[in-house]
């Protein structure tokens, strides 16, 4: 049995093997809407969402599959006591796979340690997200035609940002990939991604302040918003908050074919104007995350035939 915990817990042949299905459900949807037929997922999102559920929801229900869960924790027997242990033991009795998201690291990892389902990670407080890194992957693919040689910047709270820190993890794995990470010094990545994933792999990275000095080099441009859930002081994240605003004129110097993704929700990062922008790509990647959902479904249940 595979659960989904961490970006690495996929090869990079798996993970092109998932991409690939992913393409293909795109192009040919009929072929699999009932390839989960009998099958149930369970969202147990014990953090709000819009898109991870909704489309982790949306992909089962396309693949003839159903859903049962729930969307806070206050409505289930978790506001009584019971512990995740004990959670998803009982809820692999009734569903075939489950997705969590929890505002605790490693709360999805303890959970795969009990379920006798496969446990997807679907957010863990400020460390991972990997489905959300599964779908910038397919975006980028769609969106670039590859996903090697490329320079990167992810622009804004890359110290609470856990869909950054699974796309930096991911993305190190291609060759000719250069990383800019763009933040004010209050919200810069994580010691322990530089030091144990991005210098490992012998990656180009610089630390910059000024989105407006990185935009020309850049091929891809991933803006974050900053996690006001994840600061313990609300006057810093005010202050923190509007540092990046990513408008009509700051990209008048970025590239012709560079492409713009946020994981989303957005707040002020990206000003509405921007989304006329070809370039503009968020709400495709939308789109990418429900059919790479699919496919991650029908691999962890073995029914990516
Ligand atoms: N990108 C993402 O995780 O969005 P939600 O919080 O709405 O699920």
């Amino acid at each position: 049995m595979r659960h989904l915990i961490d970006p690495m817990d996929l090869s990079v042949e798996e993970l092109d093997k998932i991409l690939s299905l992913a393409g293909e459900i795109m192009t040919n949807k009929a072929k699999y809407s009932e390839r989960c037929k009998g099958k149930k997922i369970a969202t147990l999102f014990y953090e709000p969402s819009t898109r991870t559920r909704l489309s982790f929801e949306s992909a089962m229900l396309e693949l003839g599959g159903s859903v049962i869960g729930f969307s806070e924790a206050s409505s289930s027997s978790v506001s009584k006591g019971e512990s995740i242990e004990d959670t998803v033991r009982v809820v692999g009795c009734f569903a075939d796979v489950i997705a969590m998201r929890h505002p605790n690291e490693g709360a999805p990892l303890l959970a795969s340690m009990y379920s006798p389902v496969p446990v997807i990670n679907a957010g863990d407080g400020g460390h991972n997200h990997p489905t959300q890194t599964l779908t910038d992957l397919l975006t980028i693919l769609h969106e670039k035609k590859r996903l090697d040689n490329m320079t990167i910047g992810l622009c804004g709270d890359l110290k609470f940002g856990r869909t950054v820190h699974s796309l930096v993890k991911a993305m190190s794995r291609y060759e000719g990939i250069k990383f800019v990470f763009i933040s004010p010094k209050e919200l810069k990545i994580p010691e322990y991604i530089l030091t144990e994933v991005v210098e490992p792999a012998g990656i180009e990275y610089e630390e910059v302040t000024s989105l407006e000095d990185a935009m020309p080099d850049l091929d891809l441009l991933y803006m974050t918003r900053v996690q006001r859930e994840r600061f313990f002081n609300e006057a810093d994240y005010i202050r923190l908050k509007d540092t990046y605003i990513l408008d009509v004129k700051k990209l008048e110097s970025a590239k012709e074919d560079m492409v713009i993704l946020h994981p989303l929700p957005r707040v002020n990062e990206i000003s509405p104007e921007v989304d006329k922008d070809p370039r503009a790509a968020y709400f495709r990647q939308v789109m990418y995350g429900k059919y790479v959902r699919m496919a991650l479904i029908l691999t962890l249940l073995g029914l990516n035939y």
